[in-house]
């Protein structure tokens, strides 16, 4: 959704992950796997459990030095994990500028964070925020660095489904309007349908599926394109539709 897929591959290359393994004791977790990205490509990693996503963002984030194989990545990267992580003893805005440099660093982060409708909670503290407050001070923290890779880690898995709801359109704005590429693992399929222009799937240690999201907008899951990628993507990750029901969810259509 933030590019236009069709043009995608006239944009230099941002990342370029080639024969990548990660080896815990002598069990492989990733194993080969392989895939670029182009600038402000919008793709979502998805995998079972345990698949070893969390293992190949880490990797792409810079923060694991056992890696096998070929990674290029951006200088400029900034990573959001499933909890915020904030910072106990700093308050909003502190945060959201640790480590920023310049003069006008407190200048972007309040800026960033009116973006991210945290307007007047500058001076919280964490344990004031409801999760969906914290994780947008975390979106703050990730975009006032302007990365060229934004790497998010089930962002909104914790959230309850209206706010994660909210959560998607905000995520959407902010990155038309920034336009990093984006690598978001999830294991909601219907969230990397309405959020990514590319779903990879992560099996077996590899790139087992690599897919455009040929949906037009808005992304309603009553689509036909919609419900046939998502028929396709469970599929691949060998789960049964019917018996999971997962025709029945609360939440009946996204805002998109
Ligand atoms: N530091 C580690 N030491 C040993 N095993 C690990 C370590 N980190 C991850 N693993 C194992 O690698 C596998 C993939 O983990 P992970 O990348 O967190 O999966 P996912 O994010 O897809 O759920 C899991 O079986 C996990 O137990
Ligand atoms: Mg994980």
């Amino acid at each position: 959704m933030a590019t236009e897929p069709v043009t995608a591959f006239l944009r230099p290359r941002v990342v370029n992950v080639d024969g990548v393994a990660r080896r815990f004791e002598t069990r492989a977790v990733l194993d080969d796997v392989s895939f670029e990205l182009r600038a402000g490509e919008f793709v979502a990693l998805l995998g079972r459990s345990g698949t070893g996503k969390s293992t190949l963002l880490r990797a792409l984030a810079g923060l694991d030095v056992e890696i096998e194989g070929h990674i290029e990545v951006p200088a400029c990267r900034s990573v959001v994990f499933q909890e915020p992580r904030l910072l106990p003893w700093a308050r909003v805005l502190d945060t959201v500028v640790l480590g920023l440099r310049g003069d006008d660093a407190r200048q972007r982060g309040r800026g960033v964070l009116s973006e991210v409708e945290l307007n007047g909670h500058e001076r919280d503290w964490p344990k004031t925020l409801s999760g969906g407050e914290a994780q947008r001070v975390s979106l703050a923290r990730a975009l006032v660095r302007q990365p060229d890779l934004l790497l998010l880690d089930e962002p909104f898995g914790a959230l309850d489904a209206l706010t994660r709801i909210k959560m998607h359109a905000l995520l959407q704005t902010l990155c038309r309007r920034y336009r990093p590429a984006v690598v978001l693992v999830t294991h909601d399929v219907d969230e990397a349908i309405l959020l990514a222009d590319r779903v990879l799937i992560l099996g077996d240690g590899r790139i087992s599926l690599d897919v455009p999201v040929d949906v037009p907008s808005p992304r309603l899951r009553t689509n036909h394109a919609f419900a046939r990628l998502r028929s396709q993507l469970l599929a691949q990750l060998g789960v049964d539709e019917a018996a999971e029901g997962l025709h029945e969810s609360p939440v009946k259509e996204y805002v998109s």
